[in-house]
């Protein structure tokens, strides 16, 4: 991405100063205990916040348990996120070959890049925030609509660090000072919000992990894998769960009162269905034994599709590598902690209706985002023209449909959670979403040509795609846009869906995120969501999980603060 041997260099040396100076977290543990009252399956987003909160009544013990170790010290970077893709701390995942979509990718596969390690996805993700839409709600159960999460929302702002930041860089200002009253309206035009403090990542695991990681009552297990949940004999109650210890032995661990499922939109449900609880037909075809049949578990899967717009300006105001890489960015950065490398390159985002797009102010891509996001090479050129461009000036424009309304689904490989899961996201399978992108494109469009944005010299790069050159080469025209999406969507990292909560019998949690007809099983994460997040989700699971640890402790609404 940048000059590696001189930025290693300079993050080795402030790395053993860090390490000298942190001590080991007293609760980092290599061998558990027999029983804990509450154990937490997977430290990522939601498993961060939920061992803290849970671990705040100094008479109850409780066990979190992560597959991963630690992240990289350049985890910590903002715009260095990219580069924990495709290393020992992404489970790299890849979906299945796609019909609709990911037309563009090596097999028509896209690659699914899953934090591994402490932190989760919230350690390598673009930490943007967001809590949505008020209407993304509205399909919730009772207890879960904007107006009940508010409270949590400003307190997850607080804790997060988020709101306040004064509006800062040219591209931003100017971003956000465009008049879109001359292109019909009902737009929305906002600065990127994101939890960065000092320079550096916030995530859960920095706000809620490391405040709590000395408490005698926690204990953390690192590199250490859940391989299935284990019943009573009633088939009805958990008792604990098996796990593959640092050292690869096996053991089992009890939980008094609960197992709480932590482990993500893609694990939960895998963890399930190899544990006896799932579809029925999916159990019986991998000769799995049934605990529990829930048609549900692994269904309702979504995830936003990002279609790649490339637009190069004329005015020196974004992000190139060369900058990036800049000696005087680097002692920015490490003195200061400011500039480039301290921001996420996000300016900011737009909407209309549920169409939307984020706009990226990095103006050359890194030829490694080929490699670990698994598009074809010529594709990849195609649509990123200044991969080869360390100086080029202009934005990435991420156009999406924020309520995307295709399904897919996780199932099964094999018995084992030691072989990856099936992902079939189904992307584009509902034509709803394929003019709702398109909507998506013609807002960047509309955008781009008002005067204000006009002022930066931008030219709308029009990616040549073999089977897309028989329609009109340009955006504008729906044969092309369509056939452009289903080559270049990209994922957008937001898996969702797969544990949906509900107040009907088919859903797959309650309310309380209880797992229906399973005593001591409740599910917190991306997995329980009924539906995407018109933004960016993280934000929200942390205000889920901090609701979850408040039902789970019996704190009454009205004394959250
Ligand atoms: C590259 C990338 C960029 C993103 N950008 C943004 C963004 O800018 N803004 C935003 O809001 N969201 C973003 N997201 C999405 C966001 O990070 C996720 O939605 C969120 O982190 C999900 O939280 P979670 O708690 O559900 O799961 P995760 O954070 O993924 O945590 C699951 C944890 O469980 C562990 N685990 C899984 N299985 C087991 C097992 N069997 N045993 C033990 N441990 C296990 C995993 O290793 C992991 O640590 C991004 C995600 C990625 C990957
Ligand atoms: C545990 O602590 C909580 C709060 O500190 C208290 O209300 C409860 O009575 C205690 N329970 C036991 C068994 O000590
Ligand atoms: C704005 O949205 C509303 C409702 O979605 C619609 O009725 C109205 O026509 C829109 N206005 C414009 C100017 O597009
Ligand atoms: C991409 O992968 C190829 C083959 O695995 C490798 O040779 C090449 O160096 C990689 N390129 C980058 C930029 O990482
Ligand atoms: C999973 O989703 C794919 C794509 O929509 C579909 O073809 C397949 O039948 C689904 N499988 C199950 C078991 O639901
Ligand atoms: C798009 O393709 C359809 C079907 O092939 C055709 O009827 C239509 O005229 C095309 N639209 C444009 C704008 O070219």
């Amino acid at each position: 991405m940048w000059n590696y041997i001189f930025i290693s260099g300079i993050i080795l040396l402030v790395s053993l100063l860090y390490h000298y100076n942190v001590s080991k977290p007293l609760s980092i543990i290599q061998y558990p205990e027999d029983r804990y009252d509450y154990i937490v399956v997977g430290a990522g987003t939601a498993g961060c916040v939920m061992a803290s909160r849970l671990s705040e009544l100094p008479n109850k013990s409780v066990l979190l348990i992560e597959a991963g170790g630690y992240f990289n010290w350049l985890s910590n970077i903002p715009l260095a996120a990219p580069l924990m893709q495709g290393t020992s701390v992404d489970w790299t995942y890849k979906t299945e070959s796609q019909y609709y979509a990911s037309r563009g990718f090596v097999n028509h596969q896209a690659s699914w890049p899953r934090g591994k390690g402490l932190g989760g996805s919230g350690q390598m993700n673009f930490l943007l925030h967001s809590f949505g839409k008020i209407d993304d709600y509205k399909k919730w159960p009772s207890g879960w609509t904007y107006h009940n999460l508010k409270p949590y929302f400003d307190k997850v702002s607080r804790i997060m660090g988020v709101p306040g930041t004064p509006v800062e860089g040219e591209l931003t200002k100017i971003f956000t000072g465009i008049d879109v009253s001359g292109i019909g309206g009902n737009i929305t035009i906002e600065k990127a919000e994101n939890t960065i403090k000092r320079g550096k990542r916030f995530s859960s695991y920095q706000a809620y992990l490391q405040p709590a990681w000395n408490r005698k009552n926690l204990h953390i297990l690192p590199d250490t894998l859940v391989v299935k949940i284990l019943f009573e004999d009633d088939k009805k109650t958990v008792e604990g769960i098996k796990v593959k210890l640092q050292d690869g032995t096996l053991g089992t661990i009890a939980a008094n009162d609960e197992v709480i499922l932590c482990a993500g939109a893609v694990n939960t449900p895998h963890l399930m269905m190899v544990s006896g609880v799932g579809p029925f037909e999916e159990l019986k075809q991998n000769r799995i034994p049934v605990i529990k049949a829930i048609p549900e578990v692994g269904k309702n899967l979504f995830d936003h599709l990002n279609i790649p717009m490339y637009v190069s300006l004329k005015i020196p105001v974004s992000i190139t590598l060369r900058k990036m890489q800049s000696l005087a960015e680097i002692m920015k950065y490490l003195v200061f902690e400011s500039g480039l490398l301290a921001t996420n390159g996000v300016v900011g985002t737009a909407s209309r209706g549920d169409s939307g797009f984020i706009l990226f102010g990095v103006g050359s891509q890194d030829e490694k985002l080929l490699n670990v996001s698994n598009y074809d090479t010529q594709v990849f050129r195609a649509v990123f023209p200044s991969y080869n461009s360390p100086a080029q000036e202009g934005v990435l424009v991420l156009a999406n449909c924020l309520q995307p309304q295709s399904r897919g689904n996780i199932t099964l490989n094999t018995y084992t959670i030691l072989d990856p899961p099936r992902i079939d996201p189904a992307y584009l399978e509902d034509s709803r979403d394929i003019r709702c992108t398109q909507d998506a494109i013609n807002l960047v469009l509309d955008i781009i040509e008002t005067l204000d944005f006009r002022k930066l010299g931008p030219e709308v790069h029009i990616p040549d795609i073999n089977d897309c050159r028989y329609h009109q080469q340009d955006y504008r025209d729906e044969n092309y846009s369509e056939c452009i999406m289903r080559y270049s969507g990209v994922t957008g990292y937001h898996p969702g869906g797969t544990c949906r909560m509900g107040d009907d019998k088919k859903a797959v949690v309650d309310r309380r995120l209880r797992v229906n007809g399973i005593r001591k099983l409740r599910i917190v994460d991306a997995s329980i969501l009924p539906n995407p997040i018109s933004g960016t989700p993280n934000s929200v699971i942390i205000a889920i999980a901090e609701k979850a640890a408040d039902v789970i402790l019996n704190v009454p609404l009205k004394t959250v603060k």
